[in-house]
Protein backbone atom coordinates (compact mmCIF):
# COMPACT_ATOMS: atom_id res chain seq x y z
CA UNK A 1 0.00 0.00 0.00
CA UNK A 2 1.63 3.30 -0.96
CA UNK A 3 1.17 5.17 2.35
CA UNK A 4 1.97 9.29 2.07
CA UNK A 5 4.05 11.40 4.78
CA UNK A 6 2.50 15.27 4.39
CA UNK A 7 5.37 17.85 5.97
CA UNK A 8 3.82 21.40 6.18
CA UNK A 9 6.66 23.12 8.28
CA UNK A 10 10.03 23.29 8.87
CA UNK A 11 11.91 21.56 12.14
CA UNK A 12 11.72 23.77 15.28
CA UNK A 13 16.07 24.08 16.73
CA UNK A 14 16.96 20.83 18.91
CA UNK A 15 19.60 19.41 20.69
CA UNK A 16 19.45 16.11 20.85
CA UNK A 17 21.60 12.60 21.27
CA UNK A 18 20.86 9.89 19.31
CA UNK A 19 21.49 6.48 17.78
CA UNK A 20 20.85 4.21 14.63
CA UNK A 21 20.40 1.34 13.37
CA UNK A 22 22.83 -1.23 12.85
CA UNK A 23 25.60 -0.96 9.37
CA UNK A 24 23.26 -2.58 6.62
CA UNK A 25 26.50 -3.32 4.72
CA UNK A 26 28.04 -4.99 7.71
CA UNK A 27 24.83 -6.61 8.47
CA UNK A 28 24.90 -8.78 4.86
CA UNK A 29 28.16 -9.48 5.05
CA UNK A 30 27.92 -11.26 8.42
CA UNK A 31 24.33 -13.13 7.13
CA UNK A 32 26.19 -14.10 4.48
CA UNK A 33 29.58 -15.16 5.81
CA UNK A 34 28.35 -16.93 8.88
CA UNK A 35 26.79 -19.25 6.55
CA UNK A 36 29.96 -20.23 6.06
CA UNK A 37 30.45 -21.71 9.28
CA UNK A 38 29.21 -24.80 10.92
CA UNK A 39 29.35 -23.42 13.90
CA UNK A 40 27.53 -20.56 15.57
CA UNK A 41 28.20 -17.16 15.23
CA UNK A 42 26.41 -14.60 17.67
CA UNK A 43 25.56 -10.68 15.90
CA UNK A 44 24.24 -7.92 18.17
CA UNK A 45 22.34 -5.13 16.88
CA UNK A 46 21.82 -6.49 13.41
CA UNK A 47 20.13 -4.57 11.13
CA UNK A 48 16.39 -5.49 11.04
CA UNK A 49 15.23 -4.08 7.73
CA UNK A 50 13.97 -5.80 4.33
CA UNK A 51 17.56 -6.28 2.98
CA UNK A 52 18.63 -7.77 5.99
CA UNK A 53 15.06 -10.24 6.46
CA UNK A 54 16.14 -10.93 2.81
CA UNK A 55 18.99 -12.48 3.05
CA UNK A 56 18.68 -14.39 6.48
CA UNK A 57 15.61 -15.85 4.27
CA UNK A 58 18.08 -16.69 0.99
CA UNK A 59 20.71 -18.45 3.60
CA UNK A 60 17.85 -20.31 5.35
CA UNK A 61 16.16 -21.85 2.01
CA UNK A 62 20.08 -22.69 1.78
CA UNK A 63 20.31 -24.55 4.80
CA UNK A 64 21.58 -22.53 7.49
CA UNK A 65 19.52 -22.38 10.89
CA UNK A 66 18.81 -18.66 12.32
CA UNK A 67 17.52 -17.28 15.35
CA UNK A 68 16.52 -13.91 15.62
CA UNK A 69 15.22 -12.55 18.64
CA UNK A 70 15.00 -8.83 19.72
CA UNK A 71 18.53 -7.42 19.67
CA UNK A 72 20.58 -11.09 19.24
CA UNK A 73 21.59 -12.67 15.85
CA UNK A 74 22.39 -16.29 15.62
CA UNK A 75 22.95 -18.26 12.91
CA UNK A 76 24.25 -22.12 12.58
CA UNK A 77 25.97 -22.42 8.70
CA UNK A 78 26.22 -25.14 6.37
CA UNK A 79 29.67 -24.59 5.93
CA UNK A 80 31.66 -23.80 2.51
CA UNK A 81 29.69 -26.92 0.52
CA UNK A 82 25.84 -26.76 0.25
CA UNK A 83 23.62 -30.08 0.11
CA UNK A 84 21.12 -28.76 -1.65
CA UNK A 85 18.45 -31.34 -2.96
CA UNK A 86 16.21 -29.48 -5.21
CA UNK A 87 16.22 -26.78 -7.54
CA UNK A 88 15.84 -23.45 -5.34
CA UNK A 89 14.17 -20.16 -5.78
CA UNK A 90 16.01 -17.49 -3.91
CA UNK A 91 14.27 -13.58 -3.51
CA UNK A 92 16.54 -10.20 -2.86
CA UNK A 93 13.59 -8.20 -2.59
CA UNK A 94 15.20 -5.02 -3.07
CA UNK A 95 18.76 -5.04 -2.14
CA UNK A 96 21.60 -5.15 -4.85
CA UNK A 97 24.02 -6.04 -1.77
CA UNK A 98 22.61 -9.33 -1.52
CA UNK A 99 21.19 -10.22 -5.02
CA UNK A 100 24.70 -10.19 -6.01
CA UNK A 101 26.63 -11.20 -2.85
CA UNK A 102 24.48 -14.21 -2.58
CA UNK A 103 26.04 -15.16 -6.74
CA UNK A 104 29.28 -15.41 -5.05
CA UNK A 105 28.50 -17.93 -2.23
CA UNK A 106 26.45 -20.04 -4.99
CA UNK A 107 29.61 -20.68 -7.39
CA UNK A 108 29.53 -24.19 -5.95
CA UNK A 109 26.07 -24.95 -5.79
CA UNK A 110 25.21 -27.87 -8.62
CA UNK A 111 21.10 -27.40 -8.38
CA UNK A 112 20.01 -24.47 -10.63
CA UNK A 113 19.09 -21.69 -8.33
CA UNK A 114 16.79 -19.04 -9.17
CA UNK A 115 17.54 -15.38 -8.70
CA UNK A 116 14.32 -12.89 -8.44
CA UNK A 117 13.86 -9.49 -7.05
CA UNK A 118 11.77 -6.77 -6.45
CA UNK A 119 10.87 -4.13 -9.65
CA UNK A 120 13.14 -1.50 -8.97
CA UNK A 121 16.03 -4.74 -8.22
CA UNK A 122 15.01 -6.84 -11.64
CA UNK A 123 16.07 -3.34 -14.04
CA UNK A 124 19.81 -3.03 -12.02
CA UNK A 125 22.85 -4.51 -13.84
CA UNK A 126 23.83 -8.06 -13.29
CA UNK A 127 26.44 -8.76 -15.66
CA UNK A 128 29.09 -7.20 -13.01
CA UNK A 129 28.91 -10.48 -11.24
CA UNK A 130 27.70 -12.78 -13.60
CA UNK A 131 30.59 -12.07 -15.81
CA UNK A 132 33.38 -13.26 -13.28
CA UNK A 133 31.00 -15.56 -11.80
CA UNK A 134 31.38 -16.97 -16.01
CA UNK A 135 35.39 -17.30 -15.39
CA UNK A 136 35.37 -19.13 -12.00
CA UNK A 137 32.78 -21.70 -14.01
CA UNK A 138 29.28 -20.62 -12.93
CA UNK A 139 26.77 -21.06 -16.19
CA UNK A 140 23.96 -18.53 -16.33
CA UNK A 141 20.54 -18.56 -17.88
CA UNK A 142 19.96 -14.73 -18.62
CA UNK A 143 22.57 -12.81 -17.03
CA UNK A 144 22.22 -9.18 -17.09
CA UNK A 145 19.41 -8.66 -15.19
CA UNK A 146 16.85 -10.84 -12.64
CA UNK A 147 15.49 -13.43 -13.11
CA UNK A 148 18.36 -14.87 -13.70
CA UNK A 149 19.15 -18.80 -13.49
CA UNK A 150 22.52 -19.91 -11.87
CA UNK A 151 24.54 -23.25 -11.87
CA UNK A 152 27.63 -23.66 -10.34
CA UNK A 153 30.31 -26.32 -10.11
CA UNK A 154 31.71 -28.32 -7.96
CA UNK A 155 35.71 -27.46 -8.14
CA UNK A 156 35.30 -23.21 -9.03
CA UNK A 157 38.60 -22.28 -10.74
CA UNK A 158 39.87 -19.33 -9.32
CA UNK A 159 40.96 -16.15 -11.78
CA UNK A 160 42.35 -13.24 -11.91
CA UNK A 161 40.10 -9.97 -12.24
CA UNK A 162 40.33 -6.48 -12.67
CA UNK A 163 37.31 -4.64 -11.27
CA UNK A 164 37.19 -0.91 -12.67
CA UNK A 165 34.21 0.52 -11.24
CA UNK A 166 34.83 0.81 -7.47
CA UNK A 167 32.08 -1.74 -7.09
CA UNK A 168 32.26 -3.28 -3.31
CA UNK A 169 29.48 -5.69 -4.32
CA UNK A 170 31.49 -6.88 -7.16
CA UNK A 171 34.66 -7.34 -5.22
CA UNK A 172 32.46 -8.65 -2.99
CA UNK A 173 31.30 -11.08 -4.47
CA UNK A 174 34.65 -12.75 -6.71
CA UNK A 175 36.08 -12.97 -2.67
CA UNK A 176 33.07 -15.12 -2.02
CA UNK A 177 33.59 -17.43 -4.79
CA UNK A 178 37.07 -17.12 -4.11
CA UNK A 179 36.72 -18.73 -0.84
CA UNK A 180 35.79 -21.81 -2.68
CA UNK A 181 37.68 -22.18 -5.27
CA UNK A 182 40.89 -24.26 -5.34
CA UNK A 183 43.67 -21.45 -5.42
CA UNK A 184 44.85 -18.47 -5.57
CA UNK A 185 42.44 -15.31 -6.83
CA UNK A 186 43.60 -11.83 -7.77
CA UNK A 187 41.33 -8.88 -7.74
CA UNK A 188 42.91 -5.71 -8.72
CA UNK A 189 39.90 -3.53 -7.72
CA UNK A 190 39.27 0.10 -7.78
CA UNK A 191 38.65 1.26 -4.14
CA UNK A 192 35.42 1.01 -2.22
CA UNK A 193 34.31 -0.26 0.66
CA UNK A 194 36.39 -2.97 2.71
CA UNK A 195 34.24 -4.50 5.14
CA UNK A 196 34.73 -8.06 3.40
CA UNK A 197 38.69 -7.60 3.40
CA UNK A 198 38.42 -6.48 7.03
CA UNK A 199 36.05 -9.40 8.40
CA UNK A 200 38.53 -11.97 6.03
CA UNK A 201 41.80 -10.52 8.30
CA UNK A 202 39.45 -11.13 11.20
CA UNK A 203 38.76 -15.01 10.35
CA UNK A 204 42.27 -15.44 9.69
CA UNK A 205 41.78 -16.24 6.20
CA UNK A 206 44.35 -16.17 4.01
CA UNK A 207 44.06 -12.99 2.28
CA UNK A 208 46.55 -10.27 1.40
CA UNK A 209 45.70 -6.60 0.30
CA UNK A 210 48.35 -4.46 -1.59
CA UNK A 211 47.79 -0.83 -1.89
CA UNK A 212 48.84 -0.78 -4.92
CA UNK A 213 48.18 2.70 -6.09
CA UNK A 214 45.66 5.47 -4.90
CA UNK A 215 43.16 3.96 -7.19
CA UNK A 216 43.24 -0.02 -7.11
CA UNK A 217 44.20 -2.32 -4.10
CA UNK A 218 45.45 -5.56 -5.10
CA UNK A 219 42.89 -8.27 -3.41
CA UNK A 220 44.87 -11.98 -3.15
CA UNK A 221 42.46 -14.46 -1.72
CA UNK A 222 43.60 -18.52 -1.47
CA UNK A 223 40.76 -21.36 -1.59
CA UNK A 224 39.94 -22.14 2.45
CA UNK A 225 38.26 -25.65 3.87
CA UNK A 226 36.57 -23.92 7.16
CA UNK A 227 35.47 -20.98 7.79
CA UNK A 228 35.23 -20.11 11.59
CA UNK A 229 31.82 -18.63 13.34
CA UNK A 230 31.74 -14.61 13.92
CA UNK A 231 30.58 -12.62 16.66
CA UNK A 232 30.24 -9.54 16.09
CA UNK A 233 28.40 -6.23 17.36
CA UNK A 234 27.05 -4.08 14.53
CA UNK A 235 28.02 -0.47 14.78
CA UNK A 236 25.39 2.37 13.39
CA UNK A 237 25.20 2.75 9.51
CA UNK A 238 26.61 6.32 8.59
CA UNK A 239 24.62 5.74 5.77
CA UNK A 240 21.66 6.14 7.90
CA UNK A 241 22.95 8.78 9.47
CA UNK A 242 23.84 10.76 6.91
CA UNK A 243 20.22 12.06 6.67
CA UNK A 244 20.39 13.27 10.60
CA UNK A 245 23.87 14.97 9.63
CA UNK A 246 22.39 17.15 6.97
CA UNK A 247 19.23 18.07 8.72
CA UNK A 248 21.43 19.19 11.43
CA UNK A 249 23.56 21.26 9.13
CA UNK A 250 20.46 22.86 7.45
CA UNK A 251 18.44 23.69 10.74
CA UNK A 252 18.78 26.86 13.00
CA UNK A 253 21.01 26.81 16.20
CA UNK A 254 20.70 22.74 16.21
CA UNK A 255 23.43 19.91 17.96
CA UNK A 256 23.17 16.57 17.75
CA UNK A 257 25.17 13.08 19.16
CA UNK A 258 24.82 10.54 17.18
CA UNK A 259 26.30 7.70 19.18
CA UNK A 260 28.48 4.63 17.77
CA UNK A 261 28.18 5.22 13.85
CA UNK A 262 31.05 2.76 11.88
CA UNK A 263 33.50 5.48 10.06
CA UNK A 264 35.23 3.09 7.96
CA UNK A 265 38.04 5.75 6.03
CA UNK A 266 36.11 3.80 3.16
CA UNK A 267 32.53 5.11 3.80
CA UNK A 268 33.37 8.49 5.25
CA UNK A 269 33.51 10.19 2.17
CA UNK A 270 30.29 12.34 3.25
CA UNK A 271 31.72 13.78 6.33
CA UNK A 272 34.94 15.09 4.06
CA UNK A 273 33.09 16.74 1.38
CA UNK A 274 30.59 18.28 3.93
CA UNK A 275 33.49 19.33 6.12
CA UNK A 276 34.92 21.38 2.52
CA UNK A 277 31.50 22.58 2.22
CA UNK A 278 31.75 24.37 5.87
CA UNK A 279 29.99 22.00 8.12
CA UNK A 280 30.29 21.95 11.44
CA UNK A 281 31.06 17.89 12.23
CA UNK A 282 33.86 15.99 14.77
CA UNK A 283 34.11 12.31 15.77
CA UNK A 284 34.44 11.68 19.62
CA UNK A 285 35.40 8.58 21.22
CA UNK A 286 37.31 7.05 18.49
CA UNK A 287 37.99 3.68 18.65
CA UNK A 288 38.76 0.18 16.60
CA UNK A 289 36.16 -2.79 16.55
CA UNK A 290 37.64 -6.13 14.99
CA UNK A 291 39.01 -3.94 12.52
CA UNK A 292 36.56 -1.31 12.00
CA UNK A 293 36.57 2.25 13.06
CA UNK A 294 33.84 3.28 15.53
CA UNK A 295 33.15 6.90 17.03
CA UNK A 296 30.62 9.21 18.04
CA UNK A 297 30.07 11.96 15.63
CA UNK A 298 28.84 15.55 16.66
CA UNK A 299 27.04 18.12 14.62
CA UNK A 300 26.59 21.61 14.41
CA UNK A 301 23.70 23.71 12.72
CA UNK A 302 26.20 25.38 9.41
CA UNK A 303 25.68 28.91 8.40
CA UNK A 304 28.02 30.22 5.62
CA UNK A 305 27.75 26.68 3.22
CA UNK A 306 29.68 27.13 0.46
CA UNK A 307 29.92 25.20 -2.86
CA UNK A 308 32.76 22.53 -4.18
CA UNK A 309 34.17 21.57 -6.94
CA UNK A 310 34.12 17.69 -5.64
CA UNK A 311 36.98 15.92 -5.80
CA UNK A 312 36.14 12.16 -7.25
CA UNK A 313 38.11 10.48 -4.59
CA UNK A 314 35.61 10.79 -2.62
CA UNK A 315 33.26 9.34 -5.18
CA UNK A 316 32.93 5.90 -3.79
CA UNK A 317 33.50 6.82 0.03
CA UNK A 318 29.97 8.70 -0.47
CA UNK A 319 28.78 7.29 -2.90
CA UNK A 320 24.79 6.08 -0.98
CA UNK A 321 24.98 9.73 0.09
CA UNK A 322 25.15 12.33 -2.37
CA UNK A 323 21.30 12.64 -2.61
CA UNK A 324 21.68 14.53 1.01
CA UNK A 325 25.00 16.42 0.07
CA UNK A 326 23.11 17.64 -2.60
CA UNK A 327 20.70 19.58 -0.57
CA UNK A 328 23.87 20.62 1.04
CA UNK A 329 24.96 21.77 -2.19
CA UNK A 330 21.14 24.03 -3.06
CA UNK A 331 21.58 25.55 0.76
CA UNK A 332 25.30 26.78 -0.51
CA UNK A 333 26.82 29.80 -1.91
CA UNK A 334 27.83 29.65 -4.99
CA UNK A 335 27.91 26.47 -7.40
CA UNK A 336 28.94 22.98 -6.81
CA UNK A 337 29.78 20.09 -9.23
CA UNK A 338 29.77 17.18 -9.07
CA UNK A 339 31.07 14.49 -11.81
CA UNK A 340 32.43 11.18 -12.66
CA UNK A 341 28.96 9.58 -10.93
CA UNK A 342 27.34 7.73 -13.40
CA UNK A 343 26.90 4.99 -10.97
CA UNK A 344 24.19 6.82 -9.08
CA UNK A 345 22.08 5.78 -11.90
CA UNK A 346 22.91 2.17 -10.83
CA UNK A 347 21.14 2.24 -8.01
CA UNK A 348 18.10 1.74 -6.21
CA UNK A 349 16.61 4.44 -8.92
CA UNK A 350 18.70 6.50 -11.07
CA UNK A 351 19.68 9.35 -8.12
CA UNK A 352 21.23 11.51 -10.27
CA UNK A 353 18.21 12.15 -12.43
CA UNK A 354 15.99 12.23 -9.39
CA UNK A 355 18.38 14.53 -7.67
CA UNK A 356 17.88 16.20 -10.46
CA UNK A 357 14.44 16.08 -10.94
CA UNK A 358 13.74 17.01 -7.07
CA UNK A 359 15.71 20.58 -6.88
CA UNK A 360 14.38 21.73 -10.56
CA UNK A 361 11.05 21.17 -8.00
CA UNK A 362 12.93 23.09 -5.49
CA UNK A 363 13.54 26.18 -7.58
CA UNK A 364 17.19 25.18 -7.69
CA UNK A 365 19.41 25.45 -10.99
CA UNK A 366 21.07 22.34 -11.64
CA UNK A 367 22.95 21.56 -14.71
CA UNK A 368 22.52 17.59 -14.89
CA UNK A 369 24.04 15.16 -17.29
CA UNK A 370 24.46 11.43 -17.24
CA UNK A 371 27.52 11.59 -14.60
CA UNK A 372 27.81 14.61 -13.45
CA UNK A 373 25.79 17.04 -11.91
CA UNK A 374 26.46 21.37 -11.41
CA UNK A 375 23.78 22.80 -8.51
CA UNK A 376 23.55 26.25 -8.32
CA UNK A 377 23.04 26.84 -4.46
CA UNK A 378 20.96 29.86 -2.99
CA UNK A 379 21.75 30.44 0.84
CA UNK A 380 17.99 32.03 1.25
CA UNK A 381 16.44 28.65 -0.07
CA UNK A 382 13.02 29.45 1.85
CA UNK A 383 10.26 27.25 0.04
CA UNK A 384 6.53 28.30 0.36
CA UNK A 385 5.56 26.05 -2.85
CA UNK A 386 3.71 22.64 -2.77
CA UNK A 387 5.80 19.61 -3.77
CA UNK A 388 4.79 15.97 -4.66
CA UNK A 389 7.72 13.40 -4.76
CA UNK A 390 5.82 10.04 -6.42
CA UNK A 391 6.71 7.15 -8.63
CA UNK A 392 10.63 7.14 -7.11
CA UNK A 393 10.63 3.33 -7.60
CA UNK A 394 10.33 3.25 -3.75
CA UNK A 395 14.36 4.05 -3.33
CA UNK A 396 14.37 4.21 0.56
CA UNK A 397 16.89 7.28 -0.01
CA UNK A 398 14.69 9.34 -1.89
CA UNK A 399 11.84 8.99 0.46
CA UNK A 400 14.58 10.35 3.48
CA UNK A 401 16.07 12.64 1.19
CA UNK A 402 12.86 14.43 0.53
CA UNK A 403 11.61 14.46 4.76
CA UNK A 404 15.04 16.33 5.11
CA UNK A 405 14.05 18.98 2.44
CA UNK A 406 11.07 19.45 3.57
CA UNK A 407 11.81 20.19 7.07
CA UNK A 408 14.75 22.10 6.12
CA UNK A 409 13.62 24.60 3.07
CA UNK A 410 9.82 24.50 4.32
CA UNK A 411 7.12 24.38 1.66
CA UNK A 412 4.08 21.88 2.04
CA UNK A 413 5.69 18.52 0.62
CA UNK A 414 3.61 15.18 -0.21
CA UNK A 415 6.17 12.39 -0.26
CA UNK A 416 4.64 8.57 -1.01
CA UNK A 417 5.85 5.24 -0.28
CA UNK A 418 6.75 5.70 3.19
CA UNK A 419 6.99 1.97 3.78
CA UNK A 420 10.46 2.41 1.74
CA UNK A 421 12.04 3.24 4.55
CA UNK A 422 12.07 -0.57 5.74
CA UNK A 423 14.44 -1.40 3.13
CA UNK A 424 17.06 0.04 5.37
CA UNK A 425 15.89 2.49 7.92
CA UNK A 426 12.64 0.88 9.72
CA UNK A 427 12.96 3.42 12.80
CA UNK A 428 14.22 6.54 10.84
CA UNK A 429 10.85 8.67 11.16
CA UNK A 430 10.64 7.19 14.91
CA UNK A 431 14.09 8.89 15.21
CA UNK A 432 13.14 12.02 13.62
CA UNK A 433 10.23 12.38 16.55
CA UNK A 434 12.93 11.79 19.03
CA UNK A 435 14.55 14.85 17.46
CA UNK A 436 11.61 17.02 17.12
CA UNK A 437 10.21 16.50 20.75
C1 LIG B 1 27.35 -1.73 -0.96
C2 LIG B 1 28.07 -1.18 -1.97
C3 LIG B 1 27.63 -0.04 -2.78
C4 LIG B 1 26.47 0.69 -2.12
C5 LIG B 1 25.44 -0.24 -1.57
C6 LIG B 1 26.06 -1.17 -0.54
C7 LIG B 1 27.90 -2.89 -0.24
O1 LIG B 1 27.22 -0.49 -4.05
O2 LIG B 1 25.88 1.59 -3.02
O3 LIG B 1 24.38 0.47 -0.97
O4 LIG B 1 27.41 -3.20 0.86
O5 LIG B 1 28.83 -3.51 -0.76
P1 LIG B 1 28.30 -0.75 -5.22
O6 LIG B 1 29.26 -1.69 -4.69
O7 LIG B 1 27.55 -1.32 -6.38
O8 LIG B 1 28.86 0.61 -5.51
Amino acid sequence: MNKILKINRKINSFKKTISVEGDKSLSIRWVLISSLSKRKSIAFNLLKSEDVISAINCIKALGSKIKFTKNKCEIIGNGLHFDIKKELVLNAGNSGTLGRLILGLLINSKKKIKLIGDKSLSKRDFSRVTVPLKKFGAKFRGSRNLPLEMKGIDDPKPIKYLEKKGSAQCKTTIMLAALKSNGLTTIKAKKSRDHTELMFKYLNIPIQIKRSNKKYDLIKIYGIKKVSPLNYKIPGDISSCSFFIVLTLLSENSELLIKNININPTRIGIIKILKMMGGSIKFLNKRSYKGEQISDIYIKSSKNLKGINCPIKYNSSAIDEFLVIFLVAAKSRGVSYFRDLSELNQKESPRLKWASKILNFMGIKNITTKSSIKIFGNPNLDLKKKIYIKNFSKDHRIFMMSVVAALTFGGQWKINDLDSIKTSFPKFLEILKKIEH
